[in-house]
């Protein structure tokens, strides 16, 4: 058997079924209201969600994989209701991200946690694991093959066997990456990826993530500051600010869009002919942070458990 995975592919963007539907998402932490009726529908290729620092767009993703709540609206993976299920309950319909911290187990090695992704795959359970039971055995060489095989696809198979503390930022953020997809995800939700890589990282990040949307027919979400790479992977992109979608389209119609400019890039930026852009002067370097690892921390107070029970909700 071929350890080379393929989705079933054959959808197309022209699909009346979006592999992600998010419907007028509401979340509110305290007396801060973050999201304010959030509608997108995403497809198979590349989506960019964009905008500024605290618009909403990690409570987007949040809300989609499990994290938060929203109190009222939908979320529809391929049709199917998301909502009520727990966060594994998501991952095995299909539904896959990483985070914008990476949250690797440091003193574990690449591949154990490359592994991880594969966890809810495995048909042999705990008790032929005791037994080393040969289906088992058969089982967990196959999913090694698979990570190896994705590790390597992002210039990671070297480093396989060391400690995931060992890794620069760059390379446990590709890490994350490898181990969301060996898990079959059919919707990716990639929480600004390249921030914190060097170039050489992101050509790697940019030629896998490209080569594995186009073999499984992909839906990718990819929040992203850098503009030019957002412009250059995603043929639609939409634009979040304060909470609300401000704008949705090609990157040339939300590069030159007025409500853009104003909230987001700022009068110094101009989008020049073939979608190429050039920033001028403008605001945007404030939103250009790549120092917002930390913030992430806030994740911990996730309130669906994996059960799918709620948890108390955040002060
Ligand atoms: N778990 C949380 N508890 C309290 N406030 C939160 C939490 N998550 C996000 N926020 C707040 O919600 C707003 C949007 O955050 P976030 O979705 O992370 O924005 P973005 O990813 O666009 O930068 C910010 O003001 C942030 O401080
Ligand atoms: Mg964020």
């Amino acid at each position: 058997m071929s350890v080379v995975e393929t989705a079933p592919s054959g959808a197309s963007p022209a699909d009346a079924v979006a592999s992600l539907a998010v419907e007028d998402l509401h979340v509110a932490f305290g007396g801060n209201r973050v999201l304010i009726g959030v509608d997108l529908n995403f497809t198979p290729g590349f989506n960019g969600l964009i905008g500024p620092n605290g618009a909403g767009k990690t409570t987007v993703f949040n809300v989609i994989s499990g994290y938060v709540r929203s109190t009222q609206g939908g979320v529809r993976l391929h049709g199917e209701d998301l909502l009520h299920m727990s966060r594994t309950q998501r991952v095995k319909s299909g539904i896959g991200r990483t985070f914008q911290a990476p949250r690797l187990i440091l003193d574990a090695t690449v591949m154990e946690n490359t592994l991880l992704g594969r966890h809810h795959l495995f048909r042999w359970g705990h008790f032929a694991e005791l037994l080393l039971l040969p289906q088992q055995r058969r089982e967990e060489t196959e999913a090694r093959q698979i990570c190896m095989e994705m590790l390597d696809r992002f210039g990671l198979a070297e480093a396989a066997h060391e400690e995931a503390g060992a890794l620069s930022l760059g390379s446990q953020k590709l890490v994350e990456v490898a181990r969301a997809l060996v898990a079959n995800p059919t919707v990716v939700l990639l929480d600004e990826p390249a921030a914190g890589l060097g170039a050489d990282d992101v050509t790697v990040l940019l030629r896998g993530l490209r080569e594995i949307q186009a073999e499984r027919n992909l839906c990718v979400i990819i929040i992203e500051h850098d503009l030019q790479l957002v412009t250059s992977l995603c043929p639609k992109i939409s634009v979040l600010h304060f909470g609300e979608i401000i704008s949705e389209g090609s990157p040339e119609h939300v590069t030159s869009d007025p409500a853009v400019i104003e909230a987001y890039l700022g009068h110094g930026f101009e989008a020049e002919g073939g979608g190429e852009i050039h920033e001028v002067e403008g605001p945007l370097s404030e939103h250009h942070h790549i120092d917002h690892v930390e913030e992430e921390g806030t994740l911990e107070e996730v309130w669906i458990d994996d059960d799918g029970t709620e948890q108390e909700e955040p002060s």
